[in-house]
């Protein structure tokens, strides 16, 4: 049997089928390259000695995507990280947003049925639960988003959770990701975003790698301990485990779960700059200026749910999360190059 794993050339997808191809699980690769390059497919085979198969596919070609469970009727679940993921960009252009990321989910969960294909894991987002009323979050908080990109990852949710109404044989997993950061341990994949990052930790590895001058930090009158942003930053390996993990619990149990993955730790912006000049013995060069629109001032999980039901907790704190992401800027510091 194997995995489609939807947006698999991007930074958490290749992640992820590193960990299925490690785990011995056949992968087809279904992406565009909107975001991502074809050479992580190397970088793949390099790590783990096996190419995963590949088809260059947009989930808005909706005959694109039946032809590939059609050429892999060995395909038995889906994992979907394809989708436009930029908060900034989503408020600029929301039309391509909801089109992009709706249309393209409609058309998989369509060619699913049709394939019998019932077995999904979803990449949602802590987004969808906007400005906490506190701290740590659970998977029960009230759903509010605050911008079109978060709409659509909430939409979808709520597109799985009918389909599984109306077709009790599927299974879907939730999974609401905090902030992923880090690389895998050999340096060969990494984030590589497109132009000056809207990250944190890829905006720093650029500075560190004197790619740019200095970093913004978004204000520092937030309530948190030192005034500046707090996020639960988890290891790209440890979301990527968390899939697998929610794939098989997914095979024992149809309907809809949802789960916050996140470590349950809460770093501010200080907190990260002073783990990766430890980490890295770089110094990074920063400036206060106002915050950024849309920003929150605390946000991170209880991880709880999923430790109990998926098995799963994250294992790499923040020093090895700022080491990974030194040693893959270093090793690329165009990232995947043109
Ligand atoms: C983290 C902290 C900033 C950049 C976003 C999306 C979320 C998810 C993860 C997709 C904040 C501060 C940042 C900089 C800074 N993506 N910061 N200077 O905003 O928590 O979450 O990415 O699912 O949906 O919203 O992550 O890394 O942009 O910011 O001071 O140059 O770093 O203010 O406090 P964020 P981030």
């Amino acid at each position: 049997m194997a995995v489609l794993v939807t947006g698999g050339t991007g930074f958490i997808g290749s992640h992820a089928v590193v960990e299925l191809i490690e785990d011995g699980r056949d992968v087809v690769i279904l992406d565009n390259l909107s975001n991502s390059k074809e050479c992580v497919l190397d970088r793949i085979e390099k790590i783990t000695g096996k190419r995963p198969a590949f088809r260059k596919v947009d989930l808005l070609d909706m005959e694109g995507v039946r032809g590939v469970f059609r050429e892999f009727p060995e395909i038995d679940c889906v994992i979907h990280f394809a989708g436009l993921k930029a908060v900034g960009e989503s408020v600029a252009k929301p039309m391509l947003y909801y089109h992009n990321n709706l249309t393209g989910t409609l058309n998989l969960c369509h060619a699913m049925e049709e394939a019998g294909v019932r077995r999904i894991v979803f990449s949602s987002s802590a987004t969808v639960y906007g400005k906490p009323d506190s701290v740590p979050i659970r998977e029960d908080f009230p759903l509010r988003t605050t911008n079109p990109y978060g709409e659509t990852k909430l939409m979808i949710e709520r597109i799985l959770s009918d389909i599984t109404v109306a077709y009790p044989e599927w299974s879907v997993s939730i999974l609401r990701y905090f902030n992923p950061i880090g690389a895998h341990v050999s340096g060969l994949i990494g984030e590589d975003p497109k132009g000056i990052p809207n990250n944190l930790l890829p905006y720093i590895t650029k500075v560190a790698g004197g790619k740019l001058p200095c970093l913004s930090v978004y204000g520092n009158d937030y309530n948190t301990h030192d005034g500046t942003g707090v996020r639960d930053y988890i290891h790209v390996v440890d979301l990527a485990k968390a899939h697998l993990c929610a794939l098989d619990r997914a095979a024992k149990v149809k309907g809809i779960e949802y789960f916050n993955i996140g470590t349950g730790n809460g770093y501010s912006v200080l907190d990260i700059v002073a783990a990766y000049e430890k980490a890295t013995g770089i110094k990074i060069n920063y400036k206060i200026v106002d915050r950024r629109p849309g920003d929150i001032d605390e946000c991170y999980a209880d991880p709880a749910k999923a430790k109990e039901l998926l098995g799963w907790e994250a294992q790499y704190g923040i020093e090895r999360m700022c080491e990974d992401s030194a040693r893959w800027q270093k090793l690329n510091p165009d990232g995947y190059g043109e």
